[in-house]
């Protein structure tokens, strides 16, 4: 599961593949190949023995070779500064992998907890071990999902061809930041499915992640028609989908989040939303078949005590305390209390492109910004108070601007000012005259 970024022959190590000598923008197939060597020769060789430089020139050659892409490279574990734009070597796909030109990613939680490192104390260590103990070493680039078009596909590959268009998880080696990616066409890590045919690559990339989790944690609830759900932390990337799949499971749903969420939370279906901020969301009586804690921080007794007997307490994202009791509550009573890692299929990635595709499901989109200005998106994030999703639309020109000043390219409206997408055509083309219209229509994102 932790292997070295699957999927992909060419190393992501930053030593390796940033080319911080070459000017931004200065592509090595756009070179002239005297100037390259003229270039290589200057900057790297110099003054060193006439043996070890003909070594390195040879070297810097092969280097000049492969072909370059941006991406944002993850430097250290800290503040949103120390994502920065780069060129890094393309990734070339094996035999069972396709290459996906990335049209767009997003900012989610999980990217913003492993940059800063604040993920929960137990998960530290294990992430330094896996990421790079001082800094990102094994994993550079941040970004679990995305949708694209396949550039590529190696000899094995059966379900893709160049042209199709997707959406994926990328799992444990992440790597979305960047132009391009390779994913195992199978895998029990990456999910790779076709892009759902009514949506922009934004929406689309806003979708496996969130999208995969909610699922996982619903179905373990089995909810039924009348069922009583209880969503803590409702209003982000897991919650607004996990809503509107609880809706159509037939439950009723009580949506918890923040104040400047409560419009759009109802207007994706939810029945009644409380504000945390303001009120205890905990009832005193047994009251909810379902409490689906996205954030982990309800009260564990309380919660309890709110479940109907034979009810669920779904943890998303739970500390080692409630784990244990969790089992024991699990052990000694009729309620189960879940604290897994959600599972990544195929069929669940399919399944939720049907029901989008049935009009059951959308993505809300906050706001959209450029890859060159991932940090900055980053920033926003941090604030809190995200409504669903913030995505980063990745341009393939050569002349990515360089990061500047702050903001996003375009401020999106909030997804509660006129996105309700879940119920079939109506809600589509509200969408698309609200918030998601605003999110980049196809071919801008080709562009
Ligand atoms: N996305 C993933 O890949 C993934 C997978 C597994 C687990 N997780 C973990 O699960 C957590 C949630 O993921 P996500 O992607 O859905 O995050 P998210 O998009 O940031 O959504 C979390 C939501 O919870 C709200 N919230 C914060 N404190 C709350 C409280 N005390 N009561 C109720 N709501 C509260 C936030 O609102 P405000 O910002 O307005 O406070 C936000 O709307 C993250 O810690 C993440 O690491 C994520």
């Amino acid at each position: 599961m932790l292997s070295y970024l699957p999927g992909c022959n060419s190393s992501r190590r930053d030593k390796d593949i940033v080319f911080d000598s070459f000017p931004a923008g200065e592509l090595p197939d756009s070179e002239p190949r005297e100037r390259w060597l003229a270039y290589a020769s200057n900057t790297r060789v110099q003054g060193r023995t006439a043996t070890s430089a003909a070594t390195r020139r040879q070297s810097q050659i092969n280097h000049t070779r492969k072909e370059l892409m941006k991406a944002i490279v993850w430097t250290k574990y800290g503040p949103p500064d120390v994502l920065q734009l780069r060129d890094v070597e393309k990734p070339v796909p094996k035999d069972n992998e396709v290459l996906i030109r990335i049209l767009a990613t997003t900012v989610t939680a999980g990217d913003r907890e492993m940059r800063s490192l604040t993920v929960p104390l137990w998960l530290r260590l294990p992430t330094r071990a896996y990421v790079g103990l001082r800094k990102p070493e094994r994993i550079t680039i941040l970004g679990q999902e995305l949708a694209g078009v396949v550039e590529s596909a190696g000899k094995d590959v059966r379900r893709f061809k160049k042209g199709d268009e997707v959406f994926a998880a990328t799992g444990f080696s992440l790597g979305a930041y960047a132009q391009y990616i390779c994913l195992p066409e199978e895998s029990e890590d990456s999910v790779l499915a076709p892009k759902p045919a009514n949506t922009t690559f934004e929406q689309a990339a806003a979708v496996p992640v969130g999208g995969l989790e909610a699922l996982h944690f619903l179905r373990k609830a089995d909810i039924q028609r009348g069922h009583q759900v209880l969503i803590i932390g409702a209003g982000g990337s897991i919650g607004t989908i996990a809503v509107q799949l609880a809706k159509h499971f037939g439950a009723k749903v009580t949506a918890v989040d923040s104040t400047g969420k409560l419009d759009m939370l109802r207007s994706i279906g939810a029945d009644q939303v409380i504000d945390y901020t303001k009120e205890d969301y905990i009832a005193s009586d047994p009251t909810y078949d379902v409490i689906l804690d996205v954030v982990g921080k309800s009260s564990y007794s309380g919660s309890i005590r709110s479940l109907k007997e034979q009810g669920f307490y779904l943890i998303a994202n739970p500390r080692v305390s409630k784990m244990v009791r969790g089992l024991w509550t699990s052990i000694t009573s009729s309620k189960k209390v879940v604290t897994e890692t959600a599972s990544r299929k195929t069929e669940d990635l399919l399944y939720l492109k049907e029901l989008i595709e049935a009009g059951k499901i959308m993505p809300v989109i906050d706001r959209s910004y450029p890859l060159e200005q991932t940090a900055e998106a980053h920033r926003y994030v941090d604030r809190g108070g995200k409504k669903g999703n913030v995505v980063i639309a990745v341009k393939h020109s050569t002349d990515l601007s360089p990061p500047s000043g702050n903001g996003q390219r375009e401020q999106r409206r909030s997804a509660g000012e006129g996105h309700s997408v879940h119920q079939g055509e109506k809600r589509q083309a509200e969408a698309r005259s609200g918030v998601l219209a605003d999110v980049g229509p196809r071919q801008t994102a080709r562009s």
